[in-house]
């Protein structure tokens, strides 16, 4: 390929931001809660900053600002937890991190569920959907941060959330948080797996092939749940009860309410799955 070729003009619509931006760009991952205990204090909060650095050995990286109350305990404990919090702790995650352990006990306030680790010894946070205990192995200054790195010695996981990987396809409420920024959280929505191109294929037009191939499967799968939902609507418009589980299936868009007619949940079905 002709090295002209790769500097090409900016595509239409892009915008430029402030360099800073890039740390929002590369957070994202699943949120977590660091649990440390150094002597009497035990302490919880949420880490964004967190990332996997090494394969062999095993190792994770937590940028933790300087000025936190955890920095403290952790660079004292050399160890700590993370627990992957699910819907149900959304707004704990939130105020966890608006709040210092050097001031108040965040784990009386909050009331927050835990349970004993099996190697460190500060609590594993209960209604999450994955836990890592680390002993901390580096502790490197990063600009106004410290990267902790840890050396995970025991890792549990909901199975339903995790196998191998996150599954997307797990009942949302069983999902981990992802943060995005600010007050604003989301859930994994949807599992694409990509496919490499067989021997003898040409790479180029083997990929673009297969991406069509997947826009036409979607477009089936879109085309079926169309019908479906317009099956629904007219269940509804006549005044029948709806299996309230179809409308809220993955399979179909979100419940919509504007046709003005109450749905009754027939007792004992309709029930979110898991
Ligand atoms: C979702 C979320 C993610 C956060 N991620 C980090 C992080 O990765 N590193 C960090 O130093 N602070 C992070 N914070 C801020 C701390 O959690 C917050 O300052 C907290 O109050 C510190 O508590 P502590 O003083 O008890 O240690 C995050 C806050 C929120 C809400």
């Amino acid at each position: 390929m002709e090295i002209s070729e790769l500097f090409r003009d900016e595509p239409p619509g892009t915008e430029s931001r402030p360099p800073a931006t890039a740390l929002r760009l590369l957070t994202g991952g699943a949120v977590s809660l660091l649990t440390t205990r150094y002597r009497g204090s035990i302490n919880v909060m949420p880490v964004a900053w967190q990332a996997p650095l090494s394969s062999a050995p095993p190792l994770v990286g937590v940028a933790i600002h300087e000025s936190r109350f955890t920095m403290d305990l952790v660079s004292h404990a050399e160890e700590f937890a993370l627990s992957f919090p699910t819907r149900a702790l959304l707004h704990h995650v939130q105020y966890l991190g608006a709040l210092s352990g050097e001031q108040l006990d965040k784990f009386e306030v909050t009331r927050l569920e835990t349970f004993s680790p099996r190697h460190v010894t500060a609590p594993l946070v209960a209604g999450c959907a994955a836990w890592v205990e680390c002993e901390v192995v580096q502790v490197l200054p990063v600009g106004d941060h410290q990267l902790v790195l840890g050396h995970p010695l025991a890792v549990l996981v909901d199975p339903v959330a995790f196998d191998e990987r996150w599954r997307p396809e797990a009942p949302e409420e069983r999902r981990p948080l992802h943060y995005l920024g600010e007050a604003h959280y989301g859930v994994l929505g949807r599992l694409l797996e990509a496919r490499l191109p067989t021997v003898g294929d040409s790479p180029g037009s083997a990929l673009s092939d297969q991406i069509a191939e997947d826009l036409e499967l979607d477009r089936e799968t879109r085309q079926r749940r169309d019908e479906e939902r317009e099956r629904l609507r007219e269940e509804v418009a006549d005044g029948q009860s709806i299996d309230l589980a179809a409308w809220e299936s993955e399979e179909l868009p979100p419940l919509d309410l504007r046709l003005g007619v109450v749905i009754d949940k027939p007792a004992g079905e309709g029930e979110a799955p898991g």
